[in-house]
């Protein structure tokens, strides 16, 4: 059968995965990580405490050898990402900033990053996570000492580093419509209207199915797309209550499917990504015990209904 990779390239789509730098030496592993993708984003290998771990000492090892590697595969990189509240290096959150320094540690290291990855990534996530529920800003070092000027700031940075890079901001649960996703609709019209060089919006899509599917996806993927700007699903995944059960797999295949759909259906929805492609290395049993069983391949690498229901909605017959 065609990979996903080929499948979303019949729609002008790439179908992408996360990867991490320990999986690396599992062979199998990246053996289909390098065939069924066309896309790798590192899932830590590129934060600020993988590539700044001093104040101004540079380490590139980790974000280096997930590209070297896509490289080798013919995939493209979505960066991830340059100004987040969290995996930062203790030099930066141990100690009060003024302003003035904080805005110009922010800046080398944003420009250092993207200039070091400079026509070799597709994109970046240049802010992650900058907004609470509510769709007020989230209180983060960046935010409490810089203000929201700090987000035009960053793409400003990014842009005179890498002007060909496609600069994303990047959230969970603004998949919906609400008032998260207002507040980044607010901020893009906000940012288009000043000139921000703002390429698009990336919704992460970690999705529970005890939290039900995000019916105005595709409404809300649209509303983006008539700004001018693109979308693209970045972090998939679809975790359920442990034990699997076939009922649960099989509305996590629906749910793979209808969000492939609301991509394909909406203009400029450039692509999707899971976060990671087998349950083996997935983020979530971590995070949420007794959860799990999120991606399309299981801890063996058998393919789930979910991959099956991929492959059908990107057009397989
Ligand atoms: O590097 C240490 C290692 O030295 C230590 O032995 C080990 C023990 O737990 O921890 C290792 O650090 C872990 C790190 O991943 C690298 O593996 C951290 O504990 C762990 O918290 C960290 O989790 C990452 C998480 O972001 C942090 O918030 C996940 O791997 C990563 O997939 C996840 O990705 C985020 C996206 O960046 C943004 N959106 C949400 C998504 C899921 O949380």
């Amino acid at each position: 059968p065609p990979t996903l990779a080929e499948l979303a390239q019949r729609h002008g789509r790439y179908f992408g995965s996360a990867t991490d730098n320990p999986e690396l030496t599992d062979t199998a592993y990246t053996k289909l990580l390098g065939t069924e993708f066309d896309m790798i984003t590192p899932g830590n290998g590129m934060k600020w405490y993988a590539t700044e771990p001093q104040q101004g000492v540079f380490d590139w090892t980790n974000g280096d050898q997930i590209v070297n590697l896509a490289r080798r595969n013919h995939q493209q990189i979505r960066a991830h990402t340059l100004v987040w509240h969290s995996q930062l290096p203790d030099w930066l959150t141990s100690r009060d900033w003024t302003a003035t320094e904080l805005r110009a540690v922010l800046k080398k290291h944003i420009q250092t990053e993207v200039r070091h990855y400079r026509g070799k990534v597709y994109s970046w996530d240049v802010v992650n996570e900058a907004f609470n529920e509510d769709g007020s800003y989230r209180e983060t070092l960046w935010y409490k000492t810089l203000g929201p000027g700090y987000i035009a700031d960053a793409l400003r940075w990014a842009h005179q580093a890498d002007p060909h890079a496609r600069l994303y901001l990047n959230d969970y649960n603004i998949e919906g419509l609400g008032a998260k996703s207002d507040a980044y609709y607010a901020l893009a019209q906000q940012l288009r209207a000043a000139g921000v060089p703002l390429d698009g919006i990336g919704f992460q899509a970690h999705l529970a199915l005890q939290y039900g599917y995000p019916s105005t996806l595709e409404d809300n993927l649209r509303r983006f797309s008539r700004l001018g700007l693109d979308t693209a699903l970045t972090e998939v995944d679809v975790r359920m209550q442990l034990p699997a059960t076939d009922e649960k797999l099989a509305e996590q295949a629906a749910w793979y499917a209808d969000l492939t759909k609301a991509c394909l259906a909406v203009r400029h929805c450039v692509g999707i990504t899971v976060w990671d492609w087998t349950d083996k290395y997935s983020w979530i049993p971590a995070f949420f015990p007794g959860e799990g069983a999120a991606l399309p391949w299981d801890e063996t690498f058998a393919p789930k209904p979910a991959y099956f229901a991929l492959r059908t909605a990107l057009g397989y017959t």
